[in-house]
């Protein structure tokens, strides 16, 4: 190989890495920061508050799943979307007990799995499908005990 021709492979290699970061998904990030604007939890909000409402709201996506119905499927499709927001925000907040940079990654991971796996229940319940949704949502509950397993 020439000079010239390691040049050009050079900068094709920088043109590739610039274009990969450029392309990289945007989905994967989060709604906040997209617009702009970094999210930092309010005063008085933390993980102890957030998952009991997590698991609220988990509980109350598949009681109305159960119930069914045309109520029932409604609240559990706007449930799952609000639990899904929760997921999305999640990597913004910590625990003492989830220490170190593996842990604090596979934290991110977990949460957005999870969002993913919530936001899929929302066009199955749509389509009034209680058994599908119910399948779906105890396949996400092992991606929540994942996470609680991190826990020293
Ligand atoms: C990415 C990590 C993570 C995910 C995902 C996660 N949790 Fe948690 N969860 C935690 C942590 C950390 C705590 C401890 C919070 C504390 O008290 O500081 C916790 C605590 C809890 C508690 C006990 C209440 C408390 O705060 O001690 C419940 C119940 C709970 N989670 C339910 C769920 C359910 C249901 C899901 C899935 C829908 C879920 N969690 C997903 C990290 C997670």
């Amino acid at each position: 190989m020439n000079k010239t021709t390691i040049l050009a492979l050079s900068c094709a290699i920088v043109l590739l890495g610039v274009a990969a970061i450029l392309t990289s998904n945007p989905s994967a990030g989060i709604a906040a920061e997209k617009a702009g604007k970094a999210y930092k939890p309010g005063p008085g909000i933390d993980t102890h508050h957030l998952m009991e409402g997590v698991d609220a709201t988990f509980s109350s996506i598949m009681d109305n799943a159960k119930k069914g119905g045309r109520k029932g499927f409604k609240a559990a499709r706007h449930q799952a979307y609000a639990l899904a927001t929760l997921m999305d925000v999640l990597p913004h907040f910590e625990s003492e007990e989830v220490t170190g940079a593996e842990k604090r990654a596979k934290w991110d991971k977990l949460s957005h799995q999870l969002r993913d796996e919530i936001l899929a229940v929302g066009p199955v319940l749509k389509k009034k499908d209680g058994k599908g949704a119910l399948a779906l949502l105890e396949k996400a509950g092992k991606t929540c005990e994942a996470c609680h397993e991190m826990r020293d």
